[in-house]
This record gives C-alpha cells, structure tokens and sequence, in this order.
C-alpha cells in the first residue's frame, strides 16, 4: 500500500517551526547554473522531490552536482546535451526552466512540451513567443520545442498575461543576449526577485526587479555565484494556516513577511490573530474563523499556492465565502475532498462558495495535486476523528517533512505505507 497521512484532529498546535527556503526560488536558481561555466552554489537547498528532478535533468545537460547537506555546487564546464527528454519534463513542468539558459549558453535545446498537468492545461506559449523575440528560431517537432540561435539580441517583450516561469525563462535568455531587453508585464513574485538576485550576482545587468517592467543589459558571459535562497512563503503561509485551522498558538520562523501581505491580511480578516516580526509570524487561531471572500492573483495579490488552503479554514468559518481562482482554470479538486470531510463548497468554473460548517469530520481523502495535499492535511488536522490522505507523492513534491514539522507542534500525524 503506497504512503498515506494518517491525522488524528482536534489538537491545537503549539510551539515554534522554521521554514525551508522556497521550492520555486530554488528551481530557476538550479537553472540558472547553466548560463556559466564556473560553479553555482545554494546554500540552503530543501530536500524535496522536485530538487531531486532538476538536479537529475542538469546532469544530462552535462552538470556535475556535488550535495553536502543543504548546500549544492552546480558546475556546467560546457553543455554535453541539449535535450529535455519527455521522461523528466513530463514529471516536473519546472523543467522548461532550462530551455532560456540552454539557448544563451549553449545555441540550442530541445525540451519536450510539459502537457498539461491536473490544475491546467499549462502552455508555455509566452515562452516560446519571447524566444523568438530574442531571435531564437523555434519549431515544434515529435512533441518538443526545437529552440536555436546563435546569438540571442536584445528586444522589447510584452507578455500577453504575467508568467513566473515564462519571466525567468526570459529572464536567463536575456542575460547573455546582444543588447538590450525589456520584459514588459513581468512577474513580480519573490522567487523571480531571487533568480535576479542570483543572476546580478553572476555579473548579469538587471533593473527593474520586483516590477511589472524589466531592463535587462546582456553581457558577453557570466561568472559562478554563492547564493541563499529565499524563504518558501508558501510553506510559511501553509503552517500559518495550521495555527489557524486548530485553534492553536504557533510561531512560525524564517520567513519574509513582506512577501505574505496579502495572506496575511486575508486571515487577518478571518479573525485570525497575528503578531508579525522582522522574520516570523506569531498566529493564535480563533475558536471559529470568520467568512471572507479571496480573488486569488499574480504578486502582490492573494496568491493561488495559497488558494486550496485559505479555502480549508474558510470551509469552517461562520458565514459563506467565496473564492474566485484567476490564475488556473482547475484548481479546485481539493473542493470534492473537503467535501467528503463535511464541507459544504459549490463551484462553478472559477468560483467556489464555500458555506462554512462546525466541524470536518475525518474520512479517507486522496491528494490530486501539490497544494491541494497540504490543504487536506490542513482538514485533518481540524477535523473530529481520523483522517487519511493517500497520494502524497504530491505532497512530497514541495514539502519538507511537513508531517515531522507538525507533528513537533502537536499534531497526531503519521506516515504510513501498511
Ligand atoms: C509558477 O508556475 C509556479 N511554479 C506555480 O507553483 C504557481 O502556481 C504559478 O507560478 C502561479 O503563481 C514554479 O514556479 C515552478 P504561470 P508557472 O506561468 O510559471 C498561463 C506550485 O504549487 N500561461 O505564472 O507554470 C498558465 O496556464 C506550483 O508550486 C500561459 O497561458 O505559472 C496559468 O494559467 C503550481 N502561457 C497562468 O498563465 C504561458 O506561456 C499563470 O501561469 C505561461 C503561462
């Protein structure tokens, strides 16, 4: 029988947690390392399925990792393949983070297309459109994207709609181009921060960074970096949420607030009560939170990671919610579980109404994709009795140990693979 969360609910959780660095800081920066061919290292790389991946996908393109703990050394001396087999890109949509580097470093890559993957369907069009903005040529052949170019130039990109991974893409494509780019609607999550971050670090010319309008100066080569990742604001939002949902009185450390604004806001308007520092978060949760509608958006707005969270602590709150999803157009398999645990949620395309209800009451539930799992860990927790969450797999993707860090908190929780 595959691992599950076994979840005895009811306990409020007490005490202090850290939080790992951010999974999709950690991604692009591992990409990163293939735009140079001196050493890259992150110090505080989290042990995580996904990490494991990219690390395995590097090292077909020719990288030599070396691990010691958290810290990875990336060393690319020169690109020994060029391709993104369907195998691993098919796994990981992350993947297609190493078809900008591939095409500034090395001329060319072939990565094959993600497919869709069970929030969306997922195209990586804006991606490719600014490719061939840059001159790359581009052509779609047996299900993989055939990128060339023998040298990027510099040219003015207007994404259709804000992409984070298409904003990184671009981002190392531009980096080592002829001339000038300007990336016009650009992500301004916190992870594209931290990939420009590492990239100025390596000699890369940036400004603009944590705007919607990036100026990005191509030079003839860069250097190798050390660099810390940044806080995983999503996990940090995740175990705040558990201090909620329980009722409990949890500080949750090593984080960037001001990168969880607007979370913290909406459970601010939950009646959740929060006491914020230069670097954690102090939450007591209230005995019932309160209803509060969310519209979920690209940074600074609420963001999606955290959509299927916030809906759990809402599904008990006293009143009726709504909850629109802007970014994906499937993102609510979690609804149809929270259902069986008692919830009462309605949706219909991009809108949930969620009717709060006392209490979840512990069942089977099954996880559909990575932030749907941790919401429904979330319900176990609150919920009257037992509850098991199997395939997570999911889980395991962008959590650290999740059940380890809660369970020092109090939480009856285990993994069991009977
Ligand atoms: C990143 O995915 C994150 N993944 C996602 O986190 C996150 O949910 C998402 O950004 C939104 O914040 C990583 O950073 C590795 P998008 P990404 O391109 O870049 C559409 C998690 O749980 N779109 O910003 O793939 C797309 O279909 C994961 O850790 C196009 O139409 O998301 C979506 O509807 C899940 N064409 C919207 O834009 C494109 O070329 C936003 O997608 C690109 C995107």
């Amino acid at each position: 029988m595959p691992a599950r969360l076994v979840i005895e609910g009811g306990v409020p959780l007490r005490g202090r947690v850290a939080v790992g660095a951010a999974k999709n800081a950690t991604l692009p920066a591992l990409a990163a390392a293939l735009l140079t061919s001196e050493p890259v290292t992150l110090t505080n790389v989290p042990d995580l399925g996904d990490i494991r991946t990219m690390l395995r996908l590097l090292e077909t393109h020719g990288a030599a990792v070396a691990r010691d703990g958290r810290r990875v050394e990336v060393r690319v001396p020169r690109v020994a393949n060029d391709e993104a087999s369907y195998e691993l890109v098919s796994t990981m949509r992350a993947s297609v983070l190493v078809l900008g580097p591939l095409v500034a470093r090395h001329g060319s890559a072939r990565v094959a297309l993600p497919g869709g993957c069970a929030i969306g369907v997922r195209p990586i069009d804006q991606h490719l459109k600014g490719l061939a903005k840059l001159g790359a040529d581009i052509a779609i052949e047996n299900g993989y994207v055939v990128a060339r170019a023998r040298r990027l130039r510099g040219a003015r990109i207007t994404t259709d709609l804000v992409t984070v991974t298409g904003t990184e893409n671009l981002m190392m494509a531009a980096v080592l181009a002829d001339g000038t780019t300007i990336i016009e609607n650009a992500a301004r999550e916190p992870e594209v921060a931290d990939l420009a971050a590492l990239l100025t670090s390596m000699g890369a010319k940036l400004d603009g960074v944590g705007t919607g309008h990036l100026e990005i100066q191509g030079v003839p080569a860069l250097a190798g970096a050390t660099h810390q990742v940044i806080a995983d604001r999503i996990e940090a939002g995740t175990l705040i949420t558990a201090g909620a949902i329980t009722a409990g009185d949890v500080t949750v450390t090593d984080v960037a607030p001001e990168h969880l604004e607007a979370v913290l806001a909406k459970l601010d308007e939950c009646g959740v009560d929060l006491d914020v520092g230069p670097a954690w978060v102090r939450v007591r949760g209230p005995a019932r939170p309160g209803a509060a509608d969310v519209t979920t958006s690209p940074f600074p707005g609420f963001p999606t990671d955290m959509q299927a969270q916030l809906m759990t602590l809402l599904g008990l709150a006293d009143g009726q919610s709504r909850v629109t999803e802007t970014i994906f157009e499937n993102r609510f398999m979690h609804a149809a579980e929270l259902v069986r645990l008692g919830a009462r949620i309605e949706t219909d395309g991009a809108i949930a109404v969620v009717r709060g209800v006392a209490a979840y009451q512990g069942a089977p539930v099954m996880a559909s994709d990575l932030r749907a799992s941790a919401a429904l860990v979330l319900a176990g927790l609150a919920a009257r009795g037992t509850t098991e969450v199997s395939r997570i797999y999911h889980l395991d993707r962008g959590y650290e140990h999740l059940e380890q860090k809660l369970a020092a908190l109090g939480a009856r929780i285990e993994r069991t693979s009977r």
